[in-house]
């Protein structure tokens, strides 16, 4: 298994290149199983999780191309020709669960194992199942997959309240929609950006949406959909990740394709904590204001709000910040994982339930750490950065899973880091 080597250095100055986004890809490209026509998506992320989608979707007898280095996904689904996702596939990643909806949508029935994916909470599917059963579905689980039926072969329109936001039910439930008999509205509907990528995608092909980013989602469902082109929106959590690296290490660092709108309430925290967003004609600039940051309180909620996914690394800045700051993790109940780790390395964390208590400390130390989940090993990463001496962070498999060529993008702005082969 592959480890990386990280040794803390100075400032960081450079630009960085920010991707096509991991969690809306993941979504796009379930959505070739509506139509019988191709669905090309460019601006795609180089990633782990994407290959894994890719097998899964061949798996399910769709055809997908990846074009110009993988920046193109060509995916033509003219006919489903197996209906069973498969555990050995779907264990590998939860967002497998987003080919239910589809595939149920056009076919009329799907057989999908219970997904796995990153270790951070129960994750359960109960919603995705609770909205796709308020369109007419009939579900079985049965041996650890879920067997889902259309009564007539077609989903009807239902409204269907969410009881808590959640962005893959939101996304299974919307595309299911785009081809159900009738009007389905979506109540307490997730409203992430990468909501708002599926919906314009799902437009081009031919569906009927409103309310896209609102609460409220209505899909007047239609007979077929058809092809279209998309670009896939730019990844707002690999974006903050590198806006964290000049606000731990110092300098300053151009994030291109980078959209304040995307990481709102992150921006605004990190202006708290003493670091500077400005826009460019290409992106973001980030530097910090001065040399040591301020602590800051942060909570975790749906879109609009703090996202989860830029919890760990966000943790990581404010192990070294002036003061003492509280991480709420209001998502996911396990997701301070990476707390040990940091505490390895000289951090000083308290974690009580879903509160992380985190007294700043003027320099981390290096250490041999382990990656226990994605965002949690590039938290890790950052941390290394800003650290006195050697890290080595081990496991990083699921590094590749959601960051392209992060050693690359990092050395690119001067840090000592490289990957070594194991
Ligand atoms: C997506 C993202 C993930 C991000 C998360 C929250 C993808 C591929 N992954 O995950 O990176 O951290 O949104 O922003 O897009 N829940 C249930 N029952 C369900 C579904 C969810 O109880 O049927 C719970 C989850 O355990 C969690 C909360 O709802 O506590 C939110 O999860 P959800 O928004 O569904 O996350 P994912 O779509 O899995």
């Amino acid at each position: 298994m592959d480890s990386i080597l990280v040794k803390g250095n100075g400032a960081l100055n450079g630009v960085i290149p920010i991707a096509g986004a991991k969690n809306a890809c993941l979504t796009l490209m379930p959505a070739t199983l509506l139509s019988e026509e191709p669905l090309t998506l460019t601006n795609a992320p180089r990633l782990s999780d994407i290959r894994t989608m890719t097998q899964l979707l061949q798996s399910l007898g769709a055809e997908v191309a990846s074009l110009q280095d993988g920046l193109v996904l060509a995916l033509s689904s003219h006919k489903i020709s197996n209906h069973t996702a498969d555990y050995d596939i779907v264990r590998k990643m939860r967002a497998s669960i987003l080919v239910l909806g589809p595939m149920l949508a056009r076919d009329g029935h799907a057989i999908v194992s219970l997904p796995g994916g990153c270790a951070i909470g129960a994750r359960p599917v109960d919603l995705h199942l609770r909205a796709l059963e308020a369109m007419g579905a009939e579900l079985d689980l049965r041996d650890g997959y879920i067997h889902a039926k259309a009564p007539g072969g077609r989903l009807r329109g239902a409204v269907f309240a969410f009881p808590f936001v959640s962005v893959g039910a939101t996304e299974n439930a919307l595309m299911a929609a785009t081809l159900a008999k009738g009007t389905t509205v979506l109540e307490n509907a997730a409203r992430e950006p990468e909501i708002v990528d599926l919906a314009r995608c799902l437009r081009r092909m031919g569906a009927q949406i409103e309310g896209e980013g609102t609460s409220t989602i209505t899909i007047q469902g239609v007979d077929r959909l058809g092809g279209a082109t998309h670009p896939v929106v730019t990844d707002r959590i690999e974006l903050g990740t590198y806006m964290l690296a000049p606000a731990i290490c110092g300098g300053e660092v151009e994030l291109l394709g980078g959209r304040i709108d995307l990481v709102g309430a992150f921006c605004e925290r990190l202006d708290a904590a003493g670091v500077n967003v400005t826009e460019t004609a290409r992106g973001l600039k980030v530097s910090r204001r001065n040399g040591r940051v301020n602590a800051v309180d942060v909570v975790t909620e749906p879109f609009p709000g703090f996202p989860t996914d830029l919890q760990a690394q966000m943790m990581a800045l404010l192990c070294t910040a002036d003061g003492v700051s509280v991480l709420e993790e209001k998502i996911f109940e396990n997701r301070f994982m990476h707390a040990p780790e940091l505490i390895r390395m000289g951090a000083r964390i308290d974690v009580h339930g879903g509160h992380a208590t985190v007294t700043g400390v003027d320099r981390l130390r290096g250490a041999r750490v382990m990656a226990t989940d994605l965002r949690a090993s590039v938290s890790l990463i950052l941390a290394a950065m800003a650290a006195e001496g050697e890290t080595v962070v081990s496991r990083v498999y699921h590094l590749d899973r959601g960051y392209e060529r992060v050693e690359e993008k990092l050395q690119a702005c001067g840090a000592h880091i490289q990957r070594i082969a194991g």
